[in-house]
């Protein structure tokens, strides 16, 4: 069996190494993949948002029998719709499902509609609205461009002045495009944050476990807003009262919403979730496996992927095994220094030899003349699996002392918090 994956980060690569595991997996093609998944699979130059050059590598290779679109940018650009009229089978939701992500105005009205909990907020497409209103509002406050933004879209501001400032920013100045030509101005929310990726079929939903995302860059979050820094799970603060409720109150709700507005949602659903005192509440969808979230989730999962994600497609996930191993996960993201603002490419790794469970998911790097060169911001994840959450990040820190390149940096608090409340 032939696949197809699209993406090229280190999400992709653990994707591609959980679906290598199935016996039936004779190849897999990674779209663009990266100098680090080409251990694994074989790379095509095509980019993730190239949907017509998807399509065409897809008819002229003949010989694809699945696909996964793994990132955001082409969902919402309609790349399963794509594929699917050419009659290749798809792990991802439609582009009509995906707008759970692309829109958050779409996502905050259907929870509104569907009394799913989330932050209170009013949407906005004209500036000076947006700014009256926020000579009232309650401070802090969030301001959101509803489009897609490379996860930058997201501001909050202390103060009145702050937060005027970051509307003119999105819907003057456009410094996320199209995407701040609407916005959504919501309650600052607190609580501990929890990542579930989910499973769904639009039939059943099967979360899986649970994770948390250091997004800041540097230690005791610090710093700016990254991709992502490294990642926990489970997470500690989800225990299995608030996995009941987030189950009643969330889940199946925004499944069964998706349905009702005819926009039946298949492939990874993730909630991004809040657990405030008066209740989990959802941040964010995203309609695809988080980064890095996926690199901790994945090497936990005890069951077969590729069969689950047919089962979705099939629409028969109640059928199947979603087993989770009860060990814990931690991952370390490896950056090139000034990462997220400007940093070097270019630089010639070492990657020494990994020591207990461990697993490198390459993000950023490329291949020139047999050399792993860096070539992104983040550049890799070490993932560590062990039996308690205390072994598990001890064991990705020694490992990523084997890591070197010039200016490479990482967190050194990774899974701290979450480690104190394991503990109590
Ligand atoms: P998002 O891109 O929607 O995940 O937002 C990025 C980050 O901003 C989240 O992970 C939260 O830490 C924070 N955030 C988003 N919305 C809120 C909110 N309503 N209240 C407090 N923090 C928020
Ligand atoms: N780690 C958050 C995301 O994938 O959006």
């Amino acid at each position: 069996m032939n696949i197809m994956v699209i993406g090229g980060g280190g999400r992709e690569h653990a994707i591609i190494k959980k679906l290598a595991e199935n016996e039936a997996v004779t190849k897999i093609y990674a779209l663009p993949g990266n100098g680090g998944i080409a251990a694994d699979a074989e790379c095509v130059d095509v980019k993730a948002t190239d949907i017509d050059g998807i399509e065409a590598f897809a008819k002229e290779s003949g010989d694809i029998d699945y696909a996964v679109v793994a990132p955001d940018d082409p969902l919402a650009m309609g790349c399963v719709d794509r594929l699917q009229e050419i009659g290749i089978p798809c792990f991802g939701p439609v582009a009509k499902a995906a707008v759970i992500e692309s829109s958050k105005v779409f996502a905050k009205d259907l929870m509104k509609k569907y009394g799913i909990p989330t932050a209170t907020y009013e949407t906005f497409d004209d500036m000076d609205a947006a700014l009256a209103y926020l000579d009232d509002a309650p401070i802090p406050t969030v301001i959101k461009a509803d489009g897609l933004a490379l996860g930058k879209g997201v501001i909050i501001a202390e103060t009145r002045d702050e937060a005027k400032a970051a509307v003119r920013k999105m819907m003057e100045e456009k410094a996320f495009g199209e995407s701040g030509s609407r916005i959504v101005i919501e309650e600052f929310l607190t609580g501990p944050e929890v990542s579930v990726l989910s499973f769904t079929d639009g039939r059943t939903v099967v979360p899986m476990i649970s994770s948390q995302d250091h997004k800041r860059a540097l230690d005791g979050d610090q710093g700016l807003n990254t991709g992502g820094m490294g990642t926990v799970a489970p997470n500690p603060y989800y225990t299995e009262d608030v996995a009941r409720e987030c189950m009643e109150t969330i889940f199946l709700p925004t499944m069964e919403a998706m349905n009702e507005e005819g926009r039946t949602f298949q492939g990874c659903l993730y909630f991004g979730l809040m657990l405030t005192e008066n209740g989990p509440k959802v941040i964010e969808y995203n309609c695809r496996f988080g980064d890095p979230e996926t690199q901790v989730v994945l090497p936990l999962l005890k069951s077969d992927l590729l069969t689950i994600m047919q089962a979705v497609t099939e629409q028969r996930l109640a059928e199947v095994d979603v087993e989770f191993s009860s060990e814990n996960a931690c991952c370390v993201v490896v950056a090139s220094g000034g990462y997220p603002a400007s940093y070097e490419k270019g630089k010639e790794m070492t990657i020494g030899e990994m020591e207990g469970k461990t697993d490198i998911f390459i993000a950023g790097a490329k291949l020139e003349d047999g050399v792993l060169k860096t070539s992104g911001g983040r550049v890799l994840g070490v993932t560590s699996v062990a039996d308690t959450l205390e072994e598990a990040i001890a064991l990705a820190y020694r490992n990523v002392e084997k890591v070197q390149f010039d200016k490479a940096y990482h967190r050194t608090d990774i899974g701290r918090r979450a480690l104190e409340v394991a503990k109590g």
